[in-house]
């Protein structure tokens, strides 16, 4: 039986993993990076690669040098590696971008006038805003408390809708909560009523096998920077019909494919179709080959593996947790279940009854050096949900101000880990939320311009005493 296992795979090598941080008592300690959801350390892999073509660098579609020559090559083989990480179909399309929320403002600016967009209020602001913003039609559909009940939310908006073109856009996995969305089976209630579908797949490509084409969702967006590859480029990919139809995302050099002085003294210009429409400018061939060296990584190291790692990490925080009753982990399904029936990436969201969202944080980096984040992860409507009145901050020790009047200040902490992670980090974590809850910190912490700053060590004796 246990031959037919999937094999877990050891940490994949990312920079950073030895780095010593400062903590406030004077020693050091190795930073445990628990904060991959906001950005992902580069893999060693993508960082070598990154280096051994540095020296080779020149302008991509724009030089007859043979370093411009290699450059482009290797700019239009990165598309290519993405469209097979990514599984696409025949006829879509890779557009390079500056990251998830850049992919998404793009594809808002080329959805057809009329569109009526569906998105649940839970999004992630780069999922729940770019629509309105480009002067589209919104329907905001509200929390859904299970995926049963998001397919069913969707199905009825969509048999209620005018006729017209329609589009969703659905997380792959919650920044908040890492809960997996249920996108085949939204994407197939979509395009029974004739909606298309696009994927905001920054928390899932990381941790997920992603393919288009079996989830069949129409386009997909996420970040390099959250991919273990920093290095400032992001990917919109799928259909081409709406991105060719679009005008250009930025006017400029690359897009065109001429621009003519008129006889009445106006410009005429063609623009491209495919991506270069939408990647006006000098590309960023750094930022595109490292998202490709990452998918490659990715790739040889074996998803199954990789979530077969990642299962084991998420189930030694969930039991960990479990065993400590001050802390409450914020489900938006199953919210009343076990947490251990949640299926989630490596990203959670908590809080710690009795203790200020940010001042817990401060002290698991100041004392433990451990890196989280804490706040309402630019998903402001989703973490009030999660987090309703009674858990209103009980400190203000850097805890964001309430932005509507009579509003409770609120925020929650987030641990996330990904393919680099070692057992080690998550069990130091558990160590300190288990001693934080028990003896409290060891230093007082005060509110300097919005941060939570260790000030003076407290005396345990004397408090005890
Ligand atoms: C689910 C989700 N979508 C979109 C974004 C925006 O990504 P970026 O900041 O890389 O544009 C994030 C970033 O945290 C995210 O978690």
């Amino acid at each position: 039986m246990s031959s037919l296992a999937t094999e877990i795979c050891a940490p994949l090598a990312v920079l950073g993993r030895d780095v010593q941080v400062p903590l406030v008592n004077g020693e050091k300690v190795g930073y445990a990076a628990l904060d991959y959801a906001a950005s992902s350390p580069a893999l060693q892999r993508v960082w070598d690669d990154v280096a051994a073509y540095a020296p080779y660098y020149g302008s991509v579609h724009r030089g007859a040098g043979y370093l411009s020559q290699l450059s482009t090559d290797l700019f239009e083989q990165s598309r290519r590696t993405v469209a097979e990480f990514l599984d696409l179909r025949e006829g879509d399309q890779v557009v390079f971008t500056r990251a998830t929320t850049d992919s998404l403002n793009l594809l808002a600016g080329a959805v057809p006038a009329g569109t009526r967009v569906f998105a649940f209020e839970t999004e992630h602001h780069a999922s729940l805003l770019p629509w309105a913003h480009a002067g589209l039609d919104v329907h905001y559909l509200r929390a859904p408390r299970s995926r049963a009940e998001a397919v069913a939310a969707l199905d009825a908006a969509l048999a209620g809708a005018p006729e017209g073109p329609k589009l969703l856009c659905v997380t792959g996995a919650s920044n908040v909560t890492g809960e997996l969305w249920p996108v085949a089976e939204l994407t197939e209630t979509a395009h029974r009523h004739g909606a298309r579908v696009v994927l905001d797949a920054a928390q899932l490509a990381p941790h997920h096998r992603v393919s288009v084409r079996a989830l069949d969702v129409d386009w997909i967006a996420f970040s390099g920077h959250k991919l273990y590859a920093p290095f400032g480029a992001g990917v919109l990919a799928g259909r081409a019909d709406w991105l060719d139809a679009a005008e250009p995302y930025l006017a400029g050099g690359g897009a065109t494919r001429t621009v003519a002085r008129e006889t009445d003294g106006s410009v005429a210009v063609q623009w491209h179709t495919g991506p270069a429409r939408h990647e006006a400018g000098s590309p960023n061939v750094i930022g595109a080959y490292a998202i490709a060296s990452a998918c490659r990584a990715l790739t040889e190291a074996g998803f199954d593996a990789l979530e077969a790692r990642e299962r084991q990490l998420v189930d030694r925080l969930t039991a960990g947790l479990a065993e400590i009753p001050e802390v409450r982990v914020l489900n938006l399904f199953g919210a009343t279940g076990d947490i251990h029936s949640v299926a989630r990436v490596g990203v959670l969201s908590f809080v710690v009854r009795g203790w200020n969202s940010s001042h817990f944080s401060a002290a698991l980096s100041a004392e433990y050096g451990i890196g989280v984040r804490d706040g309402l992860f630019c998903a402001h409507p989703l973490v009030r949900t999660l987090l309703g009145d009674e858990d209103a901050a009980p400190s203000e020790c850097g805890a964001p101000e309430p932005s509507l009047p009579g509003e409770r200040s609120l925020n929650a902490i987030r641990v996330s880990f990904g393919a680099g992670t070692p057992d080690e980090h998550v069990d130091r974590f558990l160590t300190a939320v288990r001693e934080l809850v028990t003896d409290g910190a060891a230093w007082n912490y005060r509110n300097e311009g919005g941060r939570c700053v260790a000030t003076v060590q407290i005396d345990r004796g004397r408090r005890e005493g």
